[in-house]
C-alpha cells in the first residue's frame, strides 16, 4: 500500500482519543514539557483527559496552585510513546486554562471522588512538608473547585513518528496557513 499522509495524520489523532478514553492505552498518559521559573525547562506527566479532533485540542487538569501553572502562559510541549504501536507524537500547543468559570465547574463536578480527592487538600502541591503522611487540612468537596484548573491545549504543531521496516514521520500545523509533509526519520 502507497504511503498516505493524510491516514497517518488520522491514525494519530484516532490514537490520542483512544488513549483519553482508554486508561490502559499508552496515549492514556502525556508528558507536558514547559518553561518553569527562571527559564528552566521542565517536564511532568499528565493524564489525557479529553482530545477533540475537530477543534485540534487536547486537554487535561491540575492543581491550579501548583508549579507547572507557571509554564502556562507560554506555549506548552507534549509527548507521548506508545511501546506496542511504535508510535511517537510529539506536539505544541497554546495552554488555555479554565479556572472558576462555567467549564471548569461543569467538570469538576463531573469528577467521581477519587479525582476530586486530588484537589482537597489544604496544601498546595510542592510545599515543603515534614513527611510524606504529615497530617494535612481536607478541604470539602465543593472547596475544591478552588483549586482545579480544566487545561485545554490548542495544538498548533504536530510531529508523528512510526517506527518500523520503512520509518515513518511526518510534520503537521495547524491553524493560518496549516500545512503537512513528510520528513526523514
Ligand atoms: C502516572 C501519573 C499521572 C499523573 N497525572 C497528573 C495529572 O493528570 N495532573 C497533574 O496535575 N499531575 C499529574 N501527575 C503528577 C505530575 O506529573 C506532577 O508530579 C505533579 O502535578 C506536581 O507538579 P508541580 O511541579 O506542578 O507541582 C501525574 C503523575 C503520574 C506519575
Amino acid at each position: 500500500m502507497p504511503f498516505n499522509l493524510e491516514a497517518f495524520e488520522q491514525n494519530a489523532w484516532r490514537m490520542l482519543v483512544r488513549g483519553s478514553v482508554d486508561k490502559k492505552h499508552a496515549f492514556n498518559l502525556v508528558q507536558i514539557g514547559t518553561i518553569g521559573a527562571g527559564g528552566t525547562p521542565q517536564i511532568r506527566t499528565v493524564v489525557l483527559r479529553k482530545v477533540d479532533i475537530d477543534s485540534r485540542t487536547i486537554a487535561f487538569h491540575t492543581d491550579i496552585r501548583s508549579q507547572k501553572i507557571v509554564g502556562m502562559d507560554k506555549p506548552i510541549a507534549i509527548h507521548t510513546y506508545d511501546t506496542r504501536h511504535l508510535l511517537q507524537v510529539r506536539m505544541q500547543g497554546i495552554p488555555i486554562l479554565h479556572h472558576m468559570d462555567d467549564k471548569a465547574t461543569q467538570l469538576y463536578n463531573q469528577l467521581h471522588d477519587g479525582a476530586a480527592e486530588l484537589y482537597l487538600s489544604s496544601v498546595e502541591p510542592g510545599k515543603v512538608i515534614s513527611a510524606p503522611d504529615a497530617p494535612i487540612g481536607r478541604l470539602d468537596r465543593s472547596e475544591g473547585l478552588a483549586n482545579f484548573c480544566w487545561i485545554d491545549v490548542q495544538i498548533t504543531d504536530m510531529e508523528v513518528l512510526q517506527l518500523g521496516e520503512t520509518h515513518q514521520r511526518a510534520h503537521f500545523t495547524y491553524g493560518s496557513g496549516a500545512s503537512k509533509t513528510w520528513i526523514k526519520a
